[in-house]
């Protein structure tokens, strides 16, 4: 089953995979939102249903809450977990500082509310992820519904005097409406191709009215681990400066190879 799967979902299959092997007995896990998080999800299921594993998972969107309940993962709030030891999820890019892009599955303020509340966070990627410099992923704010042409001007204006390449910007779409977020908001996307200083654009974008969170994930991941298509896996640790690699078996696995959505 898993000969089916192409390169870059290997990748992100194995990323997850060794990710998985860092949960341990007792632990309140965020997890993430996004292809490569539902994987781990997948994997975490299966390590519930088939080992016992005993976690509680916060979930950052209602998509991923809905596949963690499935494959058996118990489900709390962040207000019930209140914090949590561990948070796994994807990225859209990941720089050599482990800063992030992320929200393109839409769900960036929760799963940045999930990372922030968590002892670490772990970002399960695959190769093509891995940037020299932010930026040519769009980066998306979420923006509150009131207002948002006025939002967008705003941003826009800001831009202009911030160390980035490119300065447009479009409201995302979900066919002919606007995307609505699980909090009810829109998504703007920053076509930036480059950003200069991701912890500087990170702190003034969220200075705009209207404007309720940026998907530039500044010193908030720990650790990456970066999938390949072969089965490698990277596993850099940004605290410890360490650097690992390993090699992740594909087994065929029904439970895990079928059905998966995203
Ligand atoms: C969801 O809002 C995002 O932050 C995802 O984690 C990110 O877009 C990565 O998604 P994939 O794993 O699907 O590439």
């Amino acid at each position: 089953m898993s000969g089916e799967l192409s390169p870059i979902d290997k990748a992100k299959f194995v990323a997850a995979k060794r990710a998985a092997e860092m949960v341990e007995d007792g632990m309140r896990v965020g997890l993430g939102t996004g292809s490569t998080a539902a994987w781990l999800v997948r994997c975490l299921g299966e390590m519930v249903r088939e080992d016992g594993l005993k976690i509680t998972g916060v979930p950052t969107s209602a998509r991923t809450a809905a596949l963690a309940r499935e494959v058996g993962i118990e489900v709390i709030t962040l207000d019930e977990a209140k914090w949590l030891d561990l948070t796994i999820d994807g990225a859209d890019e990941f720089d050599s500082d482990l800063n992030l892009i992320k929200g393109g599955g839409g769900a960036l303020l929760h799963e940045k509310i999930v990372a922030t509340a968590s002892d670490q966070m772990v970002v399960i990627a695959d190769k093509a992820k891995e940037v020299a410099t932010l930026g040519a992923f769009p980066l998306p704010i979420e923006v509150i519904p009131f207002g948002w042409q006025t939002t967008q001007a705003l941003v826009e204006e800001t831009l202009i005097s911030m160390d980035v390449m490119g300065r447009t910007s479009t409201l995302r779409m979900n066919g002919a409406s606007p995307y609505v977020t699980d909090e009810g908001n829109h998504i703007l996307d920053l076509h930036l191709t480059r950003i200069g200083n991701p912890r500087q654009l990170a702190l003034v974008i969220n200075q705009i009215p209207g404007v309720v969170e940026n998907g530039l994930f500044i010193d908030i991941c720990d650790t990456v681990v970066i999938g390949y298509g072969d089965g490698k896996v990277e596993v850099r640790d940004i605290n410890e400066g360490t650097v690992e690699t390993d090699r992740i078996d594909f087994v065929d696995d029904e439970n895990l190879f079928t059905d998966l959505s995203e």
